[in-house]
């Protein structure tokens, strides 16, 4: 009955969750708000936040789950990839308990971490099956052939499909993160109003500045002409971007799941909580016969209890890493 702590600061979410046996007890998670005036995640803000939300993040986890710090068994925390400043915040937190308590340090890759999130709910994946990874930084599509036997087969070769939605809500006046305010209004939206470009890249690759580029433009040439386009087309303007980005990350994961035989589809990350991309898939997935995982929304973006499920894995292997660990800004498979 291993209980694991598990600790998540890769970027501007400080989460704390508490497993016990494979089931997750509690998920803290403390949102930054700091950067929204920014624009996006100002790493140095976000490390000090971090500072400041850990201890009561890991308390609330600890009394939420009723499991007593003196009976954690194991420190799950997240190593990379991730902004270093924020990292350091997590890693050190991690160290300093595991050695107070002396108790097993367990590092998890938090790209890892998001497609094991799957492995929290009572309906499974089976292996080999394929994750479409989606978050502010990475754009990935992974056969995942056991729970740390993973292989990248498609990534974006530019920006991140999530970076896509952040940017294209900052040409449109919304404040960061703007993926779920591009969900809000998409749902009020006709998503065939506008065609944007499909970019045509080899293999199972994506690309999002081409799509970048066209909306920055698009936007301008309307706005030149009507001064208030994007204040009255808001919603269809944010449903048929929506509509795009989703459609390229399909396309290409269902050539993915046809040209490996697969069934099993599964989709992961942070914008895995967007609406129409949940849609997409899902209906896809009726078409095809596959079986569709879609993670809860608490588990899409960043969430410690990935990292507990991740490191309870890690643990039944035995798989315990020394107090000279440092974070990876960026940590590969
Ligand atoms: O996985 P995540 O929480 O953090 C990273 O590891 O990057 O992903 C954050 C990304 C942001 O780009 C955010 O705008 C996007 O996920 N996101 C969404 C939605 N919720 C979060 N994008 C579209 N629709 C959403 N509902
Ligand atoms: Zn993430």
């Amino acid at each position: 009955m291993p209980a694991i702590l598990a600790i998540e600061s890769s970027c501007d979410e400080t989460s704390a969750s508490v497993c016990v046996d494979g089931a997750i007890l509690s998920n803290v998670i403390a949102n930054q708000t700091i950067h929204e005036a920014y624009g996006g995640v100002v790493p140095e803000l976000a490390s000090r936040v971090h500072q400041q939300n850990i201890v009561p993040a890991v308390q609330q986890a600890l009394l939420n789950a009723k499991v007593s710090k003196n009976d954690i068994d194991a420190v799950a925390f997240t190593r990379g990839p991730g902004l270093l400043g924020s990292l350091l915040v997590g890693v050190s937190f991690a160290k300093a308990f595991a050695l107070a308590k002396q108790i097993p340090l367990i590092e998890v890759n938090h790209m890892q971490a998001h497609i094991l999130a799957h492995f929290i709910a009572e309906k499974k994946p089976s292996f080999p099956f394929i994750c479409l990874t989606v978050s502010g930084g990475h754009t990935q599509i992974v056969l995942v052939k056991d729970y740390f036997d993973m292989e990248v087969i498609g990534q974006t070769l530019d920006d991140a499909a999530g970076e896509a939605m952040d940017k294209t809500s900052k040409i449109l006046g919304l404040p960061y993160p703007g993926g779920p305010l591009i969900d809000k209004n998409a749902r009020n939206g006709n998503p065939d109003a506008y065609k944007f470009p499909e970019p045509q890249i080899p293999g199972f690759d994506f690309s999002f500045s081409g799509l970048k580029t066209s909306i920055l433009y698009f936007i301008r040439d309307n706005v030149a002409a009507n001064p208030n386009f994007i204040q009255e087309n808001m919603n269809d303007i944010c449903a048929s971007v929506e509509k795009r980005i989703a459609t390229i990350l399909i396309n290409k994961l269902k050539k993915a799941a046809d040209e490996h035989g697969i069934k099993d589809v599964a989709l992961a990350g942070g914008v895995s909580a967007n609406t129409g991309l949940r849609n997409l898939l899902t209906e896809t997935g009726e078409k095809n016969g596959w079986n569709v995982f879609i993670p809860k929304f608490e588990y899409c973006t960043d969430n410690a209890a990935m990292i507990a499920i991740a490191g309870y894995h890690k643990y039944l292997k035995g798989e315990f890493i020394g107090q000279d660990v440092a974070p990876l800004a960026r940590m590969p498979f």
